[in-house]
């Protein structure tokens, strides 16, 4: 997965109950194509043996300064991104300190790859002014934390402490070893999940999307270190690390949303399934079950607002370069080529409806890209994620092409 594929970690584990995550950490490195090398204090080896690591990484260990002489130099120079986790409070002091009394401090001195510490301890050792000093040195080096966050910590107390999930360490590493992305710094912003139009106060009118393809959209833009905005609907899955999200109900709020937001924007990802139709007179007050008259209730339904026709004067003026999506039931390339024209997009994702293992409620997706020049592009089944990847390096090409 860009930009972990062949990519070269030093993943440095210290001496904390959190150094368990670490191994998830590792999994979900190797898991994107990255090469990792893992280092390890005294104390992380009483939390977890070296051979969950090494079993892992499919690599030897490191663990001692003297075993091989040239270890701490060698470790850090052939490393494109050195990420510590759990960052005890002793190791951060370390580090802050320029110390170089084991291998984890003398390698992390040498190195001269990018540094990404994920401090994990007790909320009161966070606190100590001792290592917010610690902190506000490393952070003035160059430093770049991710976490820690607030929550239930080891002893059973609650606070900030927490290290951060390897999820969220994923994103934020990504976004460091992100070198040549013509997103960097733009502004990306994406529609995700389902709108909800009422019906009365506890009932609406919904659709089936869960909002993963908008958020892996999102996620990938992050990672390729954009600066992103996601507005989305009542979703089922958790929104990404990262990026703002605007929470939104329905779809004129989805449009006012967007409209505040499309100021400064680069790229649009339509990837919301928005109501066509809202209720035309919703009911202030729950429908009873014996207002239904002869046993059933008429609704009248209004076609709710087309965002990408109601933005499109706003969109042409900031030059923004907008990727749809489509969903079709029969003639999907002419379909969607006609609504790229009339909706004012430069790339259409096509879904096929009832396509096998593709669309809502799932983790894969199986979709047609079309351009205005006409090009179609079948990509076959893949994860969202990967999908996402792809969609990105499309629009990532054709802004670099000057579009
Ligand atoms: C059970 C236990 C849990 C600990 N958890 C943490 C922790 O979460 N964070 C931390 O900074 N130190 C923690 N410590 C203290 C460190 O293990 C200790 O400071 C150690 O010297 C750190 O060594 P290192 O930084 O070389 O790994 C813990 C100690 C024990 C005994």
């Amino acid at each position: 997965m860009r930009p972990f594929d062949g990519r070269r970690v030093l993943l440095v584990v210290s001496g904390g109950i959190a150094a368990y995550k670490s191994v998830i950490l590792l999994r979900a490195l190797r898991a994107a194509g990255a090469e990792v090398e893992v280092l390890m204090t005294s104390a992380a080896e009483r939390f977890v043996g070296p051979v969950t690591f090494e079993a892992l990484s499919g690599r030897p260990v490191h663990t001692d300064l003297w075993t091989n002489p040239l270890a701490h130099i060698e470790l850090g120079r052939k490393c494109d991104l050195a990420i510590v986790a759990p960052a005890t409070a002793d190791l951060l002091s370390a580090m802050a300190h320029g110390r170089a009394d084991d291998l984890a401090s003398a390698t992390l001195l040498a190195a001269g790859c990018p540094v990404l510490a994920c401090p994990a301890m007790n909320v009161r050792m966070w606190e100590n002014p001792a290592t917010c000093r610690n902190i506000a040195l490393l952070t003035g080096d160059g430093i770049r934390l991710v976490g820690p966050a607030h929550g239930e910590l080891a002893e059973g107390e609650t606070g900030i402490g927490r290290m951060a999930e390897p999820e969220e360490i994923m994103v934020e590493a990504g976004r460091v070893l992100e070198t040549d992305s013509v997103l960097t710094g733009r502004k990306v912003v994406v529609t995700a999940g389902p709108t909800r139009e009422a019906i009365d106060p506890v009932r609406f009118i919904g659709n089936r999307s869960s909002g993963r393809m908008g958020f892996e959209l999102a996620a990938s833009a992050w990672r390729r270190g954009a600066e992103v905005v996601c507005i989305h609907g009542p979703v089922s899955v958790p929104p990404p690390h990262g990026p703002r999200t605007v929470e939104v109900e329905d779809a004129v709020s989805m449009l006012n949303a967007l409209r505040d937001e499309l100021e400064g924007t680069s790229v649009l990802c339509m990837a919301a399934a928005v109501s066509d139709f809202q209720v035309e007179q919703p009911s202030d007050e729950k429908i009873k079950k014996d207002e239904l008259r002869g046993g059933s209730l008429a609704l009248e339904l209004a076609s709710g607002p087309d965002l990408l026709l109601e933005t499109a004067e706003q969109r042409a003026a900031a030059g923004v370069f907008t990727l749809g999506f489509a969903l079709e039931t029969t003639d999907g390339v002419s379909n969607a080529t006609a609504k790229l024209e009339r909706k004012s997009m430069n790339l259409v994702a096509l879904n096929q409806a009832g396509a096998q293992d593709a669309g809502f409620e799932v983790e894969t997706n199986r979709i047609t890209l079309i351009d205005p020049s006409g090009a179609v592009e079948e990509l076959p089944l893949l994860s969202k994620r990967e999908v996402a990847d792809r969609l990105l390096d499309r629009i990532e090409d054709r802004l670099r092409d000057g579009d």
